[in-house]
């Protein structure tokens, strides 16, 4: 298939390409740049040994996006492209309301006028707000989110849902993940935040590799055995496989549908601390610290659903996400810069 990935240099959209064409597939990467680098462009395609279709372009350009789907003739699109920093879209809400809204009907609408019907979406674990009970079940309600960024997800799944009921034609896969980390067991490929990282790992990372003094723990007295939030981390390569079952899904089957994507087995920050220590024979400075504000004790997805319909599974562990992470990190101490 010719799969058109729209914000696919970025973290997940790298880790997505390397593995579709790997199973063969064509990518066509569509990005503005805006929280990646050319290079990924290079890296994926030393570590896939093919040459990867890439367009500079905003998806909020219609213009371009027209010309780029009729050029390329997709047979589906997976829209990774949006800004995803929590404390940064409670500052900038309308950036990410713009941004993220935009890009969603933008791609819509040139689907619909070059005949392309397959999409699969990005989404996240934060549409199901604060109010639901663990593990997430698919069939839940969304909403309740506690940043403007949950909200722009909760709205774009809403978009995609009326899109899919009012076009027979349509199919659309929203994917919604968990925390994603680890990079491509090459260390050619990675996550690589801008600015003083907002995530765990890739904060770990930095501490590991010199570039921060110590990792602050947002917290210790939380209702969990060790006081510490609890997530669901998966790998992002066992992420990018999810994709290609999303593709081929898409491919068979008309409609609106979710899947989450999580291992179902939550970690605490100490036991990640305690992975990646353990993984890497690297000691990890650290300090307790406030809660950060919005943080919930703990989630993790029920992921039934996805091995049932999908034929999906993660097949990386804690140790592999640490190793993974750590292997890019210290072969690319300042990222792709
Ligand atoms: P990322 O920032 O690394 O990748 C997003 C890419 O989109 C970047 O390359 C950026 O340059 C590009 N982009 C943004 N706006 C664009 C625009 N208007 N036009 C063209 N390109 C644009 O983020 P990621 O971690 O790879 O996340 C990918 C998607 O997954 C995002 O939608 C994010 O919200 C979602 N998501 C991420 C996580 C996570 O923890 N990383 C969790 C859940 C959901
Ligand atoms: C994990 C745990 C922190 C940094 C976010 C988004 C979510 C989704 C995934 C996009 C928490 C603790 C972190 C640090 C710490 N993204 N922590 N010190 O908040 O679970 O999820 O990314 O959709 O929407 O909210 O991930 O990696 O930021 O935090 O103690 O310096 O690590 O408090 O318990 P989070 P995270």
């Amino acid at each position: 298939m010719e799969i058109l990935l729209a914000g696919g240099a970025g973290y997940i959209g790298s880790h997505t390409a390397v593995e579709l064409v790997e199973q063969g597939h064509d990518v066509i990467i569509v990005d503005n740049y805006s929280n990646s680098s050319k290079e990924v462009i290079n890296r994926i395609e030393k570590i896939t040994g093919k040459q990867v279709q890439a367009f500079e372009a905003d998806i909020k350009d219609k213009t371009e996006i027209m010309s780029i789907m009729k050029e390329t003739k997709p047979d589906c699109v997976i829209h990774f492209a949006g800004m995803k920093a929590v404390g940064e879209s409670v500052a900038k809400p309308i950036d990410y309301y713009r941004n993220n809204i935009d890009t969603t009907l933008t791609l819509l609408e040139c689907m619909k006028e070059c005949n392309v019907n397959q999409i699969v979406f990005s989404s996240s674990a934060t549409v199901y707000g604060e109010e639901n009970d663990i593990p997430y079940v698919e069939t839940m309600k969304r909403g309740n989110c506690s940043n403007p960024y949950g909200w722009t997800k909760y709205m774009m799944e809403q978009i995609f849902e009326d899109a899919a009921n009012a076009d027979e034609n349509l199919s659309v896969v929203i994917l919604r993940y968990f925390n994603p980390i680890g990079a491509h067991q090459s260390g050619e490929i990675g996550e690589d935040p801008q600015g003083i990282p907002n995530n765990l790992m890739p904060y770990i990372a930095q501490v590991a590799v010199g570039r921060r003094d110590h990792l602050t723990i947002f917290g210790n007295d939380y209702p969990t055995k060790d006081g510490t939030c609890r997530r669901d981390y998966i790998h992002v390569m066992d992420l990018a496989n999810g994709h290609l079952k999303a593709v081929e899904f898409a491919r068979d089957h008309k409609g609106y549908h979710i899947f989450n994507l999580g291992t179902g087995e939550p970690y605490s920050v100490l036991e990640i601390v305690e992975a990646f220590e353990k993984a890497n024979g690297i000691k990890i400075k650290y300090e307790f610290g406030d809660r950060r504000l919005g943080d919930l004790t703990e989630y993790w997805a029920d992921a039934q659903k996805a091995q049932e319909v999908l034929g999906w599974k993660t097949e990386r562990d804690i140790e592999d996400m640490c190793r993974d992470t750590w292997n890019w990190q210290k072969n690319n101490p300042h990222g792709y810069a």
